[in-house]
């Protein structure tokens, strides 16, 4: 029985919340609840804990008459701790409504009360469903905020927009409805752990190849589309190893992590990973060429009236690596193309790089793609092309697993046939 912890938070909308508690429960869900303390003027744990059948809880030292365990459970013999047992025992934790205060929390990472600690301690999949005024939601404090959670793998159930709760007042900031709650959590729930078995490889970020010992020929980019790929594998419970060449970011903790500079590096790294993985997901931007013969020391400018440096081709990696793939493993490459073309130069280089799709985005466009955060794509197999539209990286992650994710059931239905 899938089990779902929600977290709610003070909302006018935390009424919303009693009403998906009913629904995920006649759904078959197991439902604990935890609230804020502020969230209990809005609606009190009386009703949760009649819904759920299950104890509600908002002090981390509350003692927890349950013991951690989800209506479906035994409780267990020992006394263990409040939210790390419940997170534990949790296939999902939905924090809805997720007021601005509580999404400023999670974003800095406090853990002043059990819902935040929850979400700190939390290994599953976690959901967010903003519910605010709309001049809270569109201020920058709270985009950023919402942008960070994303960053971190949190799926953000957007807000709709329509009457909110002070008289008068029309804008974006209302809670999802309660079935759109439970269709987030049904999604995430049959990703949580389809890659499970599945090892994963990502490259990601760009390679620096040198000039003399502390310049180099580089490239912008910042190695958050890859992050944002390898999190996503590793939240649908895949094993990932991360190829990082030069990315600034933390990686996330769980995930494999080899840290490269060159093509040379990469290559011989991605050499050592490839036999091991099912899906291979080239999101690193490889320079194409570099310096024949770089400088073992720092190039002096005197005496020069110009200096002329002379590159070579660099091993095309994904090519050699696709020329020994093995029955199963699924290969993608990614793409960034100038202008109208870009999809079909991304074509071409599906069929030349002998790829099971690449991903294409057109870097003619300022608001996508390199160092920003957003991005849009088109995902072009040999049977099609699937545009994903402008979203986070978080978001498009999701949605290159999920057509890599058909991919590889569309071959195991051919295998079967
Ligand atoms: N790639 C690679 N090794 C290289 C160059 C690219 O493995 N030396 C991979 C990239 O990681 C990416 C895919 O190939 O997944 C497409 O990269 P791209 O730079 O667009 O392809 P190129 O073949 O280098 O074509 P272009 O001439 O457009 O740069």
């Amino acid at each position: 029985m899938p089990r779902i912890l929600l977290g709610v938070s003070a909302s006018v909308a935390a009424y919303k919340a009693l009403e998906f508690v009913r629904l995920a429960t006649a759904a078959g869900h197991a439902v604990r609840v935890i609230q804020t303390p502020t969230s209990r003027r809005f609606v009190g744990e009386a009703s949760f804990s009649a819904l759920t059948g299950a104890p509600v809880l908002s002090d981390e030292f509350e003692r927890d008459p349950a013991r951690g365990a989800f209506p479906d459970q035994h409780l267990p013999e020992h006394e263990p701790i409040g939210h790390l047992q419940l997170v534990a025992n949790a296939d999902i934790y939905l924090i809805a409504p997720a007021s601005a205060n509580t999404i400023a929390k999670l974003a800095h990472g406090h853990a002043d009360n059990l819902l935040t600690s929850c979400a700190l301690a939390a290994e599953c999949p976690v959901l967010l469903a903003p519910a605010m005024n709309d001049r809270m939601y569109e201020h920058p404090a709270t985009r950023a905020n919402l942008q960070s959670l994303r960053a971190r793998g949190v799926t953000v159930i957007a807000p709709g927009v329509g009457r909110l709760a002070s008289k008068g007042e029309h804008g974006v900031g209302r809670l999802a409805e309660p079935e759109e709650l439970l269709q987030a959590c049904l999604t995430a729930l049959q990703r949580g752990g389809d890659w499970q078995g599945l090892h994963v490889l990502v490259t990601a970020g760009g390679t620096r190849e040198p000039i003399d010992s502390v310049r180099f020929i580089g490239n912008s980019s910042s190695g958050r589309m890859g992050l944002a790929l390898a999190q996503a594998a590793q939240a649908r419970g895949a094993q990932v190893t991360l190829i990082a060449a030069n990315v600034a970011l933390p990686a996330p903790p769980g995930i494999t992590l080899k840290a490269v500079k060159t093509a040379a590096e990469l290559e011989r790294v991605c050499a050592e990973e490839f036999e091991n993985c099912d899906v291979l997901l080239m999101a690193a931007a490889v320079a194409d060429f570099r310096p024949s013969a770089p400088a073992d020391e720092k190039i002096k400018k005197s005496g020069r009236e110009r200096l002329t440096l002379e590159l070579e081709p660099t091993p095309d990696v994904l090519s050699a690596l696709a020329a020994r793939r093995r029955v199963g493993q699924t290969l993608v490459g990614f793409a960034a193309e100038h202008g109208e073309r870009a999809v079909s130069y991304g074509r071409g280089k599906l069929a030349a790089k002998s790829l099971d799709a690449i991903v294409v985005n057109d870097i003619s466009r300022a608001d996508i793609g390199f160092e920003v955060d957003a991005n849009e794509v088109t995902i072009v197999t040999a049977t099609g092309e699937e545009p994903l539209t402008r979203a986070s990286k978080a978001e498009i992650a999701e949605g290159i697993l999920d057509a890599v994710g058909r991919l590889r059931k569309g071959r195991q239905d051919d295998a079967g046939s």
